[in-house]
């Protein structure tokens, strides 16, 4: 039997902002502290180097998302959000409706700013909101308190956003199961379309990992947390469509999707990573940029801003698909793994039977669904596709 041909999936731009005002001591991001002025124009510029020159990978395809992320995009101020975009679709197809989502941290929320950020042609915000308990917040190293989370949301929606993300995260130090509830209860007062919810890890390269604060609630309780909040979620309405993120009807976030049917995305800024499918000759092609902004800054009208370019071995694709695909609760199909990879579904018959047997997946047909034991293990059921 021939391979099955690779047909480019959709197409995203992703574009890092690689600044917040302070580190978080949980946080491994690409994301420095802000020493002095921001240099905006200058990386607005560099951006549009670096976009202008990936071009050739991306000619004649339609961009069906963008996503500012961080670091903290909200750093930078409506008119250069809105020249990186102007610039974007002077250069790229946008699809009608396209996604554009803004990554904002409630601490640098100012009044009036959202309105530009409309203007500038965002039409989505994910506020890293991460508790609504002052304790937790301090903890966490936050620059804003509950209030000021709960101001910047609003002030959001008057300005006319109705696609909201919060992001929030459980199992904090300090935290029991009832103030998770509570945490979330407050979240979903604001009634927002999508909300994120994300254990805490403590990532390598973090002042958590080196010295991790007192009071982590033990797995159970973590677990217990997750448990708790999927059924608060699901009674208001918001459906679990990932293994961190629940929405209402319609309000999945596209951009996130796309990365985890194995799409295809463009990235741009210091460290920011790409995945692109050539098409005819069945090449997939990993791409990241200089990570440290200084360097990207300096290199980004050349190809020394590439940080590296990477084939992806035929081989090497269904672990790469099945990372994401298991996380997913609607599963995948067999076709699409067929087309987003080139290689027939043969090549993972064996551990998807492994994986039906441990409890990690259902097949049905050409249907693969992963089990809430295959979403809770996901890393272990992973390994069968190594
Ligand atoms: C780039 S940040 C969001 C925007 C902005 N930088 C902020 O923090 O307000 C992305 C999100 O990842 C989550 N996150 C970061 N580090 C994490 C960790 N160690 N464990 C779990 N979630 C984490 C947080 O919920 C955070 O809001
Ligand atoms: S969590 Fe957000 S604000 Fe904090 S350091 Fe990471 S990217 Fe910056």
């Amino acid at each position: 039997m021939p391979a099955p041909t690779l047909i480019p999936p959709p197409l995203s731009l992703y574009v890092h902002i690689p600044w917040c005002v302070r580190k978080c001591p949980y946080c491994d991001f690409n994301s420095h502290g802000q020493k002095g002025a921001l240099p905006v124009d200058a990386y607005v510029d560099a951006l549009i180097a670096d976009l202008e020159q990936d071009l050739p990978l991306v000619w004649g395809r339609t961009v069906h998302s963008v996503f500012f992320g961080g670091g903290t995009p909200s750093l930078f101020p409506p008119e250069a959000i809105g020249r990186i975009l102007d610039a974007a679709a002077a250069r790229l197809r946008f699809a009608p409706n396209a996604e554009v989502t803004l990554e904002t941290n409630p601490g640098t929320a100012e009044h009036g700013r959202f309105d530009g950020y409309r203007a500038a042609g965002v039409n989505r915000l994910s506020f890293g909101i991460q508790s609504f308990d002052d304790g937790c917040l301090a903890r966490l190293g936050r620059i804003h308190d509950a209030a000021q989370a709960e101001q910047a949301v609003r002030l959001a929606q008057a300005a006319g956003f109705d696609n909201i993300n919060l992001d929030l995260m459980y199992a904090l130090p300090g935290q029991d199961v009832a103030m998770a509830e509570r945490d979330l209860a407050r979240a979903l007062a604001l009634e927002p379309a999508h909300i994120s919810h994300y254990q805490l890890t403590l990532e390598p390269n973090t002042l958590f990992f080196a010295k991790p604060p007192p009071g982590i609630p033990e797995d159970d309780a973590a677990w217990a947390m997750q448990e708790r909040c999927q059924a608060q979620l699901a009674a208001h309405g918001y459906a679990q469509y990932e293994t961190s993120a629940y929405a209402r009807d319609g309000r999945q976030c596209a951009h996130n999707l796309n990365y985890w049917r194995y799409g295809d995305y463009l990235g741009i800024g210091a460290g920011a990573h790409g995945k692109l499918s050539t098409g005819s000759d069945g090449r997939i092609l990993r791409r990241w940029k200089q990570k440290h902004p200084a360097a990207y800054l300096r290199d980004a009208a050349t190809d020394a801003r590439i940080g590296g370019d990477e084939a992806v071995a035929p081989a090497a694709r269904p672990f790469e698909y099945m990372l994401n695909a298991l996380r997913l609760v609607e599963g995948f199909d067999l076709g699409d793994f067929e087309v987003r990879t080139g290689l027939s579904r043969e090549a993972i018959a064996a551990p998807l039977a492994k994986a039906v047997v441990a409890g990690y997946i259902r097949q049905d047909g050409a249907r693969v669904v992963p089990t809430e034991h295959g979403r809770r293990f996901a890393n272990d059921a992973m390994t069968l596709f190594l």
